[in-house]
């Protein structure tokens, strides 16, 4: 797979990567990272982690990755063919404020994206989306109908009890990438967090789960991050 160091992108193999990832505790995956700036944050918050930013833009992440420490990686991949060496190996998943192909895979249009998420998850992952109110706006999409949707998508990804809570404008202000500020700051500064954990079993059907929980998020949203401004 490509990864992006500075301007330079290089190849790192199966061999190489299962090496480098052997030394961290867990793996975080942020997929459509833009500019790097959560793996960037997550990699310095918790060195015993190998923070990965993956995006199918190789532009954005060169800055960041230029000065980033060792356990952060640039992967340039589309969300949607995620590449086989990173199978079975994430811990934890992040989402954050997606637009195009990636929104709307997770949204349902396009069933690769759970393939991949299956392919990638080790037992006891975890995920977290992030969602911009407006982007799901322009694609007509209600911020009452999106959960269903996700969930949907999600259980098919190998994953189980969605929860889900608003972002206000001081979470978001909170929240360590450049797209939760942009958002934060500007016309309609409102968001939507959902998390999910590995399905400990998968039956065939989402019915077989029963009714999930919707529990405020608020004070929860920080698995893998402390907010801006925290110790
Ligand atoms: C609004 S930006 C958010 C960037 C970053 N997560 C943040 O919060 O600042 C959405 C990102 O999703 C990426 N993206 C969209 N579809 C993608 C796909 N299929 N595979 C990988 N990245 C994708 C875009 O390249 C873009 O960088």
């Amino acid at each position: 797979m490509d990864t992006i160091h500075g301007k330079h992108t290089r190849t790192l193999d199966a061999a190489g990567f299962h090496a480098l990832a052997s030394r961290y505790d867990n793996v975080l995956l942020d997929l459509g990272a833009g500019d790097g700036r959560y793996t960037l944050h997550t990699a310095r918050r918790r060195p015993d982690c190998l923070s990965i930013g993956l995006d199918a833009c190789a532009d954005g992440m060169r800055k960041t990755s230029r000065t980033a420490p060792p356990n952060a990686l640039y992967i340039v991949a589309n969300a949607l063919v995620l590449p086989e060496e990173l199978a079975n190996t994430a811990s934890h998943m992040t989402i954050n404020f997606p637009w195009g192909s990636l929104l709307t895979a997770l949204l349902g249009a396009d069933p690769a994206l759970a393939v991949g998420l299956r392919a990638v998850i080790c037992q006891s992952a975890t995920m977290e989306i992030r969602l911009n109110l407006g982007a799901l706006a322009q694609i007509g999409c209600s911020p009452e109908a999106a959960p269903d949707l996700v969930r949907q998508a999600l259980w098919n990804g190998g994953f189980s009890g969605l929860r889900t809570c608003g972002l206000s404008a001081a979470e978001l202000r909170a929240c360590p990438t450049t797209w939760a500020k942009r958002l934060a700051y500007g016309r309609d500064p409102r968001g939507l967090l959902l998390q999910a954990r590995r399905a400990p079993e998968h039956p065939s059907t989402l019915r077989a789960l029963g009714a999930l929980p919707a529990t405020s998020l608020s004070q929860q949203q920080t698995l893998y991050y402390s907010p801006e401004g925290s110790a």
